[in-house]
């Protein structure tokens, strides 16, 4: 099992490259189940998370071919539409096939996610959302099956709370139900946007993708199309914060600044220096001390949970109390007692945590436990003093593309051990 060796004391300089969101890229490739015809998506980032897809997909029956970063799927026909436990288990994003299916095949048959180290995520709204649009649902032996068989009835749907892979799910169904669909209480995120795009090239009829309120008028068929995803506004935050904390000079190239409006704000307010040198190109300093800034996750365009545990380890070298709140998920402060051990002071009570800062960092053997909560550990190691060795780091190559080999090209030393 991989584990990274990081010796800190190292100020990051130079470029950090932005891959393509693996948010964005996971529905882009649900979406391909659509339509019969070749779809094929360009900058799909190499992590593990997009390689259970590409398995996913070929299990239904899809062909998939990798070229690079670009991904050619074809569902000419789906032999086997259904999402298995051993693949649903290593990724619960797996649940984002369960529209296409249905839409498409009029049966879909999906292993319902077990635990997940972040919190319950239950797919319930998804499975409701469906019901919704006149689909008939079954739970057994673990699985979710839904049917329709005289296909999808567009339907103004609600959701109770915000659910990023619920609106993408019931957004890919209602492009192939008869009539319209609005959606309320629509997710807001850029990946959102980014599928409605795609949806779009390949014939769908949707407004108001990037609000709260979506509507979606059926269509018969969609084809094939070609699209570029967004940049990964989540792996091009976590290099902002790592030139924060380790006091360095970055360009981050290739990024979307427009999406990290909430992060470049508070690292601002935090002392950082941020600046938008052009369309996708942020420059990142830090030299002076680092102020105490209090985070709240809210969904977008609020403050990015999935960014929340890399702010908390730099809020550990800030002076003064921070308060991080996380409303998103029950239990994302897993990274807190791993930060703890390396030396840093937080209190967690209920759903807000206080890091009382700046504490220096010592190297320690730490264990990552989950994708965002192992990046925060990667950032607390760059400013410790001596030698830390993270473990499990499969976590982080779920979502990170080659991450070391970027962080070594910005002085970093970081290499991966087995
Ligand atoms: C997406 O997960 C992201 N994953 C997550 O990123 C991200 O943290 C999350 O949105 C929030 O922004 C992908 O896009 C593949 P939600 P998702 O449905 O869609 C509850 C990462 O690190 N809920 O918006 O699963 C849920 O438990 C990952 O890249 C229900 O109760 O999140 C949570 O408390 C981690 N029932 C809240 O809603 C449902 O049916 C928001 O979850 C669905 C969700």
């Amino acid at each position: 099992m991989d584990r990274f060796l990081i010796r800190g004391g190292q100020r990051l300089h130079g470029t950090l490259n932005t891959s393509g969101s693996k948010n964005a890229a996971l529905p882009a490739l649900a979406a391909c189940l659509l339509t019969a015809d070749p779809v094929t998506l360009e900058g799909i980032p190499n992590v593990r998370d997009i390689n259970t897809m590409e398995r996913l997909l070929a299990h239904t029956g899809a062909t998939v071919k990798r070229e690079g970063h670009n991904l050619t799927v074809a569902a000419h026909e789906l032999s086997k539409p259904e999402a298995p436990y051993d693949v649903v288990k290593t990724m619960r994003a797996s649940s984002l096939v369960l529209g296409p299916l249905v839409a498409r095949a009029g049966v879909a048959r999906v292993s319902m996610p077990g635990g997940c180290a972040i919190g319950a995520r239950p797919i319930n709204l998804h499975v409701t959302a469906l019901e919704s649009l006149g689909a008939t649902t079954h739970q057994d032996h673990g699985y979710i099956e839904a049917r329709a068989k005289d296909g999808l009835r567009g339907q103004l749907v609600t959701f109770d709370k915000i659910t990023v892979t619920g609106t993408e799910d019931l957004m890919m169904a209602a492009t192939l139900a008869h009539g319209e669909t609005i959606i309320e209480n629509a997710a807001r995120e850029p990946e959102v946007e980014d599928v409605a795009q795609l949806l779009t090239k390949m014939g769908a009829k949707i407004t108001g993708a990037g609000t709260s309120t979506i509507r979606v008028q059926g269509v018969k068929r969609l084809h094939g199309a070609t699209h570029r995803i967004i940049p990964d506004r989540i792996e091009a935050g976590t290099f902002l914060i790592a030139a924060a904390i380790t006091a360095g000079e970055v360009r981050v190239t290739g990024c979307q600044p427009l999406h990290l409006g909430a992060l470049i704000a508070k690292l601002r307010h935090a002392g950082v220096t941020v600046t938008e040198e052009n369309a996708d190109t942020l420059l990142v300093s830090s030299n002076g001390p680092l102020r105490s800034t209090d985070i709240t996750t809210e969904e977008h365009p609020g403050f990015p949970t999935d960014l929340q545990a890399q702010f908390m380890a730099l809020m550990t070298q800030a002076a003064g109390i921070s308060f991080v709140k996380e409303n998103i998920f029950e239990n994302r402060f897993m990274h807190a007692p791993e930060l703890a051990r390396m030396g840093a002071n937080i209190r967690i009570d209920g759903r807000q945590a206080i890091v009382a800062g700046a504490t220096p960092l010592s190297g320690a053997q730490v264990m990552a436990t989950d994708l965002r909560a192992s990046a925060s550990l990667v950032l607390a190691a760059l400013v410790a003093k001596g030698e830390t060795l993270i473990d499990r780091v499969y976590h982080i190559d779920r979502g990170y593309e080659r991450i070391e080999e970027k962080l070594q090209g910005a002085g970093a030393d970081i290499t991966r051990v087995a």
